[in-house]
């Protein structure tokens, strides 16, 4: 059974995708994406995605008026057509093909790429390791840019280090996220702490709507920046994104995260994000 991917219009056989060599996104990084969730062949958070991409476009200038409805239909058709029950479909809108120079050009159509591919997705999940590291970005984290570099670095330490995800420490030493999640801790009080939406961080759809049901649920939530100590301090710690969904960390760098095994709260939070998705 071959892949489907879509590409400026068309549906193509994955492995015969392609776009153009001067592709601005392919040269400059110029482009956005997002990284939707399919549950049960439901997209997950699909407006709180859409939202956002409308905001990165808007954050730099790319002009690409499609519409929700629009992609809602690409991203149902490639579920169907690829045959996936649990999976992820990324998005990518990059300024379009043009001869190479720094500006952006006049009158070229932007390039908007959708692949989606099937996941095993499991109520439970093991604790994971993670790792700290310094944050090597740009100030505007909050545009989901495909310009991914340094926390592709990031990444790449995790892996070294036999990590799942690498926490990202500004120069004032407190955390703004992982590599490619947000994150979150249980303080001493039982409250959940997670750092505020800015340009500092990557405004996480999947942390958004965690939020909306942790506090449903009565968990008192804070949102405030906090330090590597105080993450090592935590009774729990857990990231969240749309690949991640909630995954709880049991080790950062070489200290265990309270007694080292998952905790309820990690457990309970990912549950009932699942369990609301239905
Ligand atoms: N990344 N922070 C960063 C830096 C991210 O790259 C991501 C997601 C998140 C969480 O966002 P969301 O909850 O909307 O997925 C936070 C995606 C999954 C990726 O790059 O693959």
């Amino acid at each position: 059974m071959s892949r489907i991917a879509y590409v400026n219009g068309r549906y193509l056989p994955h492995k015969n995708a392609s776009v153009h060599i001067e592709d601005r996104g392919y040269q400059f990084g110029d482009g956005v994406y997002e990284v939707v969730l399919v549950l049960n062949k439901n997209l997950i958070d699909f407006e709180g995605h859409y939202t956002r991409l409308k905001r990165s476009l808007s954050e730099i200038s790319l002009d690409f008026p499609i519409s929700e409805t629009v992609i809602k239909q690409i991203f149902k058709r490639l579920v169907r057509s690829n045959h996936i029950t649990n999976g992820l479909i990324y998005l990518q809108v990059t300024r379009g093909v043009a001869d190479r120079a720094h500006q952006f050009p006049t009158n070229v159509p932007p390039a908007l790429v959708v692949t989606a591919k099937p996941t095993l997705i499991t109520k439970t999940v093991a604790g994971k390791k993670a790792i700290t590291t310094a944050d090597q970005r740009w100030d505007r984290r909050d545009i989901k840019t495909i310009q991914l570099l340094p926390n592709c670095i990031a990444k790449q330490e995790a892996v070294k280090h036999d990590a799942f995800e690498a926490i990202m420490v500004m120069q004032d030493g407190t955390i703004t996220e992982g590599a490619s999640s947000n994150l979150w801790m249980v303080d001493k009080d039982n409250q959940l702490v997670t750092r505020q939406a800015s340009n500092a961080i990557l405004n996480g759809i999947t942390k958004l709507s965690l939020t909306n049901i942790a506090s449903i649920r009565q968990y008192k939530i804070v949102e405030r920046p906090f330090t590597v100590e105080e993450a090592r301090e935590a009774k729990e710690l857990f990231v969240t994104s749309a690949t991640a969904i909630v995954t709880p960390i049991i080790q950062l760098n070489d200290d265990l995260i309270a007694d080292g095994n998952v905790g309820p709260v990690a457990l309970a939070l990912r549950s009932a994000y699942l369990e609301n998705t239905r």
